[in-house]
């Protein structure tokens, strides 16, 4: 299908809805990390102001680069690219803004609800009962309007975007409910071992079952795109989403090796985390043979460059993972800034930097109308690029450092002091990360409302 130079306004509403709120929300996420950062640098700098102690800017920082940055930009480009793979109109332009502004709704209300110190205290699954409801019907009805778009659809084959983005709404939908003990309103929560066995098969899901299907399915519908090449091949497709699907589900208790919980979920967790290798090999194989060749293809469009960054760090992240799963390794890296690292390697340098490359791809197209700065764009993408590259070495070096010093029987305070440099240097690299948050505001409010589509 040719793109128009000018866009119908009512076509795309949602996406660009969604674009909006990714963008501002990555700022707002952004902000409360670095007031994180700032607090770890010097706890007492702002020790009086209770709503933004670093026990509440933590969870509001996490939940809001989850539910407010990442999930938003990969749901926008879904509401691009699923109609168009389907060669139909969205079901419901109406019903996607009407999420997106309930969506707007219920980020400011666990900000607030979280900052005001309700909070139902297990990672991840921190929000009270009432935004938990919200964050559910969200879902619903994003699967809602995704499920009948599919029902009229006009073309027959489902191609693997689409598997991958409706399993994504519907497990993760299915597993917030489970996870966040919806029908336990006052605590969110069951007894004992019960409950972290459930919290992480929940917690690892927001990645493995939200976050990574829903940016390997912008990669798989951006880079074939931008470099004009057929996908490589079909059948690892389907090897890779079905081996995804059987694999990642059931490894949430390699974040309990440390717990006394049955020794068989903790086996299956760690045979299954090593055998991720699978469906990560299989997707980056498949994707990384179309982009054969075509690396200037990616390079001249700068959200095929986002996505495919993102494949690499997809790679880091997952041979990382693989490797904290071993217990012998995990009596290092456990309970310090390794895993921070690892989160941060995760979730902004494959699904955030997926997440930038899918709005990338599709605000032109959205609106008729080029980037309104391309140069920005750019610019954002260094910027971040910088900014991950550096907290993943900086972060790496801190758990090492700490892993080793507790192994040899050292305390937790005595510590602090040799890794405070490298929590300076972290906050250093927050503030870039920040600045290509910030940036990334500007553009994507110009190139959607003011944008004459002639700036580079
Ligand atoms: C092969 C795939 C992966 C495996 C086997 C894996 C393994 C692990 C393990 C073992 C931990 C817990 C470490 C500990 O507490 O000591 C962990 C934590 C984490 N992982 Fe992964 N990981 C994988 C991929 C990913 C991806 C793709 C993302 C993001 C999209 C991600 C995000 C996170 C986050 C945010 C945490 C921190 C959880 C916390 O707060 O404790 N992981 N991962
Ligand atoms: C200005 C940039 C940022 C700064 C300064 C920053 C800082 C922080 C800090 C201080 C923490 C708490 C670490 C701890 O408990 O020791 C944290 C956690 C986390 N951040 Fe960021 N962050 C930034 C950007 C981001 C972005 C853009 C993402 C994702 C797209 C992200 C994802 C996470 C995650 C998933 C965690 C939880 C880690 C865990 O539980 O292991 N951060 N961040």
């Amino acid at each position: 299908m040719a793109l128009s130079a000018s866009v119908n306004p009512e076509r795309y509403r949602t996406a660009r809805a969604f674009c909006l709120t990714s963008a501002v929300w990555f700022g707002a996420a952004a902000s409360f990390g670095m007031i994180g950062a700032g607090y770890l640098i010097a706890p007492d700098f702002m020790a009086n102001i209770g709503f933004i102690h670093f026990g509440k800017t933590r969870p509001v920082h996490v939940n809001l680069v989850l539910f407010g940055f990442v999930t938003p930009g990969l749901l926008a480009a879904a509401f691009y690219y699923v109609p168009r793979l389907l060669r139909t109109d969205l079901y419901s332009e109406k019903l996607g803004v009407f999420t997106a502004v309930l969506w707007n709704i219920t980020l400011p209300a666990a900000v607030i609800s979280l900052g005001m110190g309700y909070t139902q205290g297990r990672e991840y699954a921190e929000l009270p009962w009432l935004v938990d409801i919200l964050i559910a019907i969200l879902f619903a009805l994003v699967v809602f309007n995704i499920i009948m778009t599919i029902r009229q659809r006009r073309e027959k084959i489902l191609y693997v975007s689409v598997w991958y983005v409706s399993a994504a709404v519907v497990l993760t939908g299915l597993t917030y409910s489970l996870g966040n003990v919806i029908w336990q309103p006052s605590t969110g929560a069951l007894l004992g071992i019960p409950d972290a066995i459930l919290l992480w098969f929940y917690g690892h899901n927001v990645f493995g079952l939200l976050l990574t299907p829903m940016g390997l399915a912008v990669a798989y519908y951006v880079i074939p795109r931008a470099t004009r090449s057929p996908l490589y091949s079909h059948t690892l497709s389907l090897i890779g989403f079905w081996s995804l699907i059987v694999v990642y589900t059931h490894i949430g208790t390699h974040h309990l090796l440390q717990v006394p919980v049955p020794t068989y979920l903790k086996t299956i967790a760690i045979v299954d985390s090593v055998a991720m290798v699978i469906p990560v090999m299989v997707v980056l194989i498949n994707l990384w043979y179309t982009v054969k060749g075509k690396l200037g293809e990616i390079h001249a469009d700068i959200g095929a460059k986002f996505v495919f960054t993102g494949t690499i760090y997809y790679f880091f992240v997952n041979i990382q993972g693989s490797m904290m799963s071993l217990p012998i390794v995990q009596r290092v890296t456990h309970f310090n800034n390794w895993v921070v690292g690892h989160a941060h390697i995760g979730v902004l340098g494959f699904a955030g930097m997926t997440a930038l490359g899918g709005i990338y791809y599709i605000l032109p197209k959205i609106t008729g109308k080029p980037l309104y700065s391309k140069f920005l764009a750019d610019l954002q993408y260094w910027l971040i690029l910088i900014g991950i590259t550096g907290f993943a070495i900086v972060l790496t070096i801190v758990g090492l450092i700490q892993g080793q010093a507790w192994i040899n029987g050292e305390t937790i305070y005595r510590v602090l002091p040799e890794i405070h440099p490298y929590y300076v240097s972290r906050a250093m690299l927050g503030v870039i990360i920040l600045a290509g948050a910030y940036i990334g505001i500007y553009n994507v409010i110009r190139s959607l409302y003011f944008n004459s589509g002639e700036t580079s």
